[in-house]
């Protein structure tokens, strides 16, 4: 066995601390705000149960990969790949995978720090009632000033930077454990919350009942979910359901890597990934099982892009028993999910910045810190004055752009990568000795997902996408 290294930035107190971690930033804007609306534009039924076998099949696989190469290399995931790469092969080549990831985690945060600050600009309007009987057309209104104003946008995201940056100063005990201890399990509390609410809705209208056929909002929204028309799916959509899987369970950039680095020695990966994976499944579905009938009930249009979950949860808040508190607490939560979310994403290049340049953690946090918010400025306009400017000839803007690029190109390109290095390059005596689950079934299976279905399906995902399976097949 090779010598262990340790950690320079200590570690998580716990097994649970771990979990926590890594289901504080895989459980954030993704499940609550982007799987909604991902879902709603691309039919849903269909994308929800290809989106599900995503996760399954390559998701776990590729977590677990990141745990066990983080754990083994102790350090940030350029540095981590660097030396695994030279050790188990004498390739200084897979270093790509880390600084892949740290690019991608500087692209994510960028956009997402601006959608987190839309979070924190609706709890003062909650707070003060500001949506209490609110008409269906009263809150896109209310939506469409909000974006439209970008000096508000660009406040918000400078408080939403500065609030991540303050955390990761801190380090791993004390910020991001610290952090996640209370913001996650108030957050499932909250959903449930939401979810018996989200059953009890009525239609809206007389003429939404009376085309119901007799369902009711709840079950519309359920079958809108989970009934798949086939016809719907286009390898757009199929791309869109990978991508959202990785982006979901913050996989393929390195991220669950430098979790697995303060993970202690003995602490089972399967468990805790397993763990993680079906909480972050659950809060998506659930996310979409308050949003749904809300929108139905309604009359909304579930494909209204990004600004979904700001223009149909303030409807329920505004019209429900107790909705000022219930609104409030909601987006103070959905702030918390995105915040112990932004942390992970920040955290690579942090680490890096520490173990590399000699900073200490408070300047590397803000140095990237401040990166990340001038990048953001992109996102911020994409959605005011530069929201005509969609380059390329593409009908996407930056923000639109950044998106794409990052969780159906960029995450599943480092996944691919990520699977190819732990399932084919790694040796299996150093891949099960990481695991320690012995060479059972449950090594049997990871090892089967990790060489052959992740890497299959990631690369015929991408062909398919881009027409050249179809030359090959056809
Ligand atoms: N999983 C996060 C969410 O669903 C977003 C995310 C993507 C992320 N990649 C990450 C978070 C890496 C932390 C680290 O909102």
């Amino acid at each position: 066995m090779a010598e262990r290294r340790h950690s320079i930035h200590g570690m998580w107190t716990s097994r649970l601390a771990f979990i926590l971690a890594v289901t504080g930033s895989a459980v954030g804007l993704g499940n609550i705000w982007k799987f909604p609306y991902v879902a709603g534009d691309s039919g849903g039924g269909a994308f929800v149960l290809i989106y599900l076998a995503c996760v399954a099949l390559v998701g776990l696989p590729i977590m677990m990969s990141e745990v066990l190469l983080g754990r083994r290399g102790r350090r940030n995931p350029i540095t981590t790949m660097r030396d695994l790469g030279d050790e188990e092969a004498g390739q200084r080549f897979w270093q790509i995978v880390g600084w892949s990831g740290v690019i991608a985690g500087f692209l994510i945060l960028s956009f997402y720090s601006v959608i987190a600050g839309w979070t924190l600009a609706y709890v003062p309007r909650m707070v003060t009632g500001g949506f209490a009987n609110i008409s269906p057309e009263g809150s896109e209104a209310a939506f469409g000033a909000l974006v439209g104003d970008w000096e508000k946008l660009l406040g918000w995201h400078t408080l939403f930077m500065a609030m991540t940056v303050l955390v990761v100063a801190r380090g791993v005990e004390k910020g991001l454990e610290a952090a996640v201890r209370y913001l996650m399990p108030a957050l499932f509390t909250l959903l449930l919350v939401m979810m018996g609410y989200a059953m009890t809705i009525d239609w809206g209208t007389e003429a939404l009942e009376a085309a119901s056929g007799g369902s009711s909002p709840f079950m519309a929204g359920l079958s809108y979910l989970f009934s798949p028309d086939w016809s719907k799916v286009t390898p757009g959509i199929v791309i869109a359901a990978l991508g959202q899987a990785f982006f979901t369970l913050s996989i393929g950039m390195g991220a669950v890597m430098t979790y697995g680095a303060y993970l202690p020695q003995r602490t089972s990966i399967t468990n805790t990934t397993v763990t993680v994976v079906l909480a972050d499944t659950a809060v998506a579905i659930v996310a979409g099982v308050i949003i749904f009938p809300i929108v139905f009930a309604n009359g909304l249009d579930a494909g209204s892009g990004p600004g979904l979950v700001f223009q149909t949860l303030p409807l329920a808040f505004g019209s429900m028993a107790g909705g000022t508190v219930f609104g409030t607490l909601f987006f103070i939560l959905l702030v918390f999910a995105a915040w112990t979310s932004s942390i992970g994403l920040i955290e690579p290049a942090v680490a890096w910045l520490v173990e590399k340049k000699n900073m200490t953690r408070g300047v590397a946090a803000w140095t990237v810190g401040g990166i990340i918010w001038i990048l953001g400025l992109a996102s911020i306009f994409s959605f005011n004055i530069l929201s005509g400017f969609q380059p390329f000839g593409w009908e996407k803007t930056i923000f639109d752009m950044l998106d794409y690029l990052t969780s159906n190109i960029m995450l599943p390109m480092g996944g691919l990568l990520i699977a190819v290095f732990a399932g084919w390059v790694m040796s299996r005596n150093s891949t099960s000795e990481e695991l320690a689950v012995g060479t059972g079934w449950i090594f049997q299976t990871w090892s089967f997902l990790t060489r052959y279905v992740a890497p299959l399906a990631v690369l015929a995902v991408f062909l398919n996408a881009t027409g050249l399976l179809d030359g090959i097949i056809g």
